[in-house]
């Protein structure tokens, strides 16, 4: 039984601990409260009382689950877990697409991090996902201040334990990611963390692979290369993500013309204006295509 909760709310073992924890005093504290309350009125214990102590059960009962769920770490879970039943009782179907929940998905990114402005901005108000996390390794990088001035929690991630130890995953279990979206990440993903969402990592590259593309190729080289090479175009190529360096199997390549008076800086201009087009747009695509299949 236990496992079966784990791998339907997506924890690990210390916070499948917490939320049972967080049910069972949110629980106690909502009786004891819904007695309390109950004693100030002059009602026996029979039908009316009764009814009244279910009402006020039903009315608290969120409130304190939520109180006990941040100490105990599970406030994310737990408001996630009451707008559900909300949505439920309500009949409300416009938190979920074809019935199914708002995707949660990270951002993996480590630069300036526009890319992942435009993905939140796109991602508000939006019935199809949900930017929960920005995963970043390197403290100070323009991405960070990004998720700040947008209420997003960031992880700051150490290579040793990404590479070679838990990925990083309990973390993403906690924030019940979904999906990963890469904007800007240098390091190459461990196969286990591939292999734990398969199909739903996906990266951003700014030429148009296979060209300008492997190990070393990012940022102004890509660029740089292309000019040198004296392509008459250019573009960006958004795929997902395997074991090897831009190597997974292409969703979408959009093409710009490089002149011959351009630089890198104008090259990365025009990449940057066609990634924040189309990034954000086939996320929402693929997600909701994934999720009606
Ligand atoms: C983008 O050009 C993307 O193609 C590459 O890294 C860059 C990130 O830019 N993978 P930003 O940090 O989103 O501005």
């Amino acid at each position: 039984m236990f496992k079966k909760l784990k791998a339907h709310w997506k924890v690990d073992d210390i916070n499948l601990l917490m939320i049972i924890a967080t049910f069972a005093l949110g629980g106690s504290l909502c009786g004891y409260a819904g007695r309390k309350i109950l004693l100030l009125t002059d009602l026996e214990k029979g039908p009316v009382w009764f009814m009244l102590y279910l009402i006020l059960i039903f009315l608290l009962w969120p409130v304190c689950v939520l109180l006990i769920s941040i100490p105990l770490g599970q406030f994310a879970f737990f408001k996630r877990y009451i707008n559900r039943i909300w949505m439920k009782i309500s009949g409300n179907k416009k938190d979920k697409i074809n019935h199914r929940e708002v995707i949660s998905i990270a951002i993996f990114a480590s630069g300036a991090g526009s890319n992942a402005e435009k993905i939140i901005a796109s991602s508000k108000n939006n019935q199809v996902f949900r930017v929960e996390l920005i995963v970043c390794n390197k403290a100070g990088a323009g991405v960070l201040q990004i998720a700040d001035q947008a209420g997003i929690p960031t992880l700051i991630i150490k290579k040793e334990r990404f590479i070679t130890g838990d990925n990083y995953l309990p973390e993403l279990k906690k924030h019940q990611i979904d999906f990963i979206v890469l904007a800007g990440f240098l390091w190459k993903l461990p196969v286990q963390l591939i292999q734990a969402y398969p199909k739903k990592v996906i990266n951003i590259h700014p030429a148009l692979l296979p060209k300008y593309g492997g190990k070393g190729m990012f940022g102004s080289k890509v660029h740089e290369s292309v000019i040198a090479n004296k392509e008459k175009e250019s573009g960006i190529t958004i795929h997902y993500v395997d074991e090897l360096y831009d190597h997974g199997e292409i969703i979408l390549q959009s093409k710009c013309l490089v002149d011959d008076d351009d630089t890198p800086d104008t090259l990365a201009q025009k990449i940057h204006a066609l990634e924040h087009t189309h990034y954000p747009a086939v996320i929402n695509d693929l997600i909701k295509k994934q999720n009606r299949s």
